[in-house]
């Protein structure tokens, strides 16, 4: 597969646009079609005193993300105290709310509707990152999260690239997403009776897991087990360069992260209900293989 397939690119240079309908339209399609849209010319700008701070940050931490929840304004994860995780925590919002403000610029559909989850902010090289193979991003996967049950809820992610030293963010991305279901849908187990009811009640879970999210995690554990599929499925190697902007739905883009030192990224949650060809969401791609209602 080539890069050409997978990416829709916008020649944009700024996070306010002005974006005309027809970039609105093609922008909507790829997103939902299961495209990564891509900026190559929008960057997220790093203030001069900001630079020290990724700089720091990237010495000090052992964890994988800073992360900040824009609800609580709270920073965790990081290795800065004191000022310093203040400017920190002030910058990663600035790039969640460009974020935002993007999103609803660009697909107005979604505005009214979309949900600002957390905003990560990812310092360590992802090259040689040591990882449980159900952990390790460096597979190829759909996004799935074990805590937070999304019920047919889409996860849309914006990333941007501030790599101090110029590394490019190097992802495969993979089949389309039918394909990938179809194949490992006859893996997944179906959960124990009364699991979800457990998982929730012993606070495992922030709300109740569906049969959606338990084979959307099935999908994501079958797809990153099997060697033989991460080496010889189609897949295409994309770069996104230090200066970059992309953003996708990665419920149903398949994505490895393989290199790159330094972005940042903002979560989105978006209901079925906003998108305008909801059949494309991997709720209703999967109720009509496995023919039945999952959420
Ligand atoms: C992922 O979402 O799997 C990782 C993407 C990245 O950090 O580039
Ligand atoms: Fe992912």
């Amino acid at each position: 597969m080539d890069a050409n397939e997978v990416l829709s690119v916008f020649d944009h240079t700024s996070w306010d646009g002005p974006f005309d309908a027809d970039t609105q339209a093609r922008a909507l399609a790829a997103l939902e079609e299961g495209r990564v849209v891509f900026l190559p010319h929008l960057a997220f700008r790093v203030r001069a005193t900001e630079t020290r701070l990724l700089r720091v940050q990237r010495a000090g931490g052992d964890r994988k993300n800073v992360s900040f929840d824009p609800a609580r304004g709270e920073l965790g994860g990081s290795a800065l105290t004191g000022n310093d995780a203040t400017s920190l925590a002030a910058m990663i919002d600035r790039f969640g709310r460009q974020a935002t403000g993007m999103v609803a610029g660009l697909a107005p559909r979604y505005a009214a509707q979309l949900e600002r989850a957390r905003t990560s902010f990812r310092p360590v090289e992802v090259q040689g990152r040591a990882q449980s193979l159900r952990h390790d991003d460096r597979l190829l996967h759909v996004d799935a999260f074990p805590t937070r049950p999304m019920r047919g809820r889409r996860i849309l992610r914006l990333f941007s690239n501030v790599s101090p030293d110029g590394s490019p963010r190097e992802w495969h991305v993979g089949e389309p997403f039918s394909e990938y279901a179809k194949k490992f849908l006859p893996r997944v187990r179906a959960p124990l009776p009364g699991s979800a009811w457990v998982l929730k009640t012993l606070g495992l879970t922030k709300g109740t897991r569906s049969r959606y999210d338990a084979m959307m995690l099935g999908l994501h554990d079958a797809g990153k087990y099997d060697a033989d599929w991460q080496k010889n499925s189609p897949q295409a190697a994309v770069s996104f360069p230090a200066g970059s902007t992309w953003m996708c739905f990665t419920d149903i883009v398949l994505h490895a992260a393989l290199a790159g030192n330094c972005a940042l990224e903002q979560t989105f949650y978006i209901p079925v209900q906003a998108m305008a060809r909801p059949d494309s969401s991997p709720v209703r791609v999967l109720e009509r293989l496995s023919g039945r209602a999952l959420v």
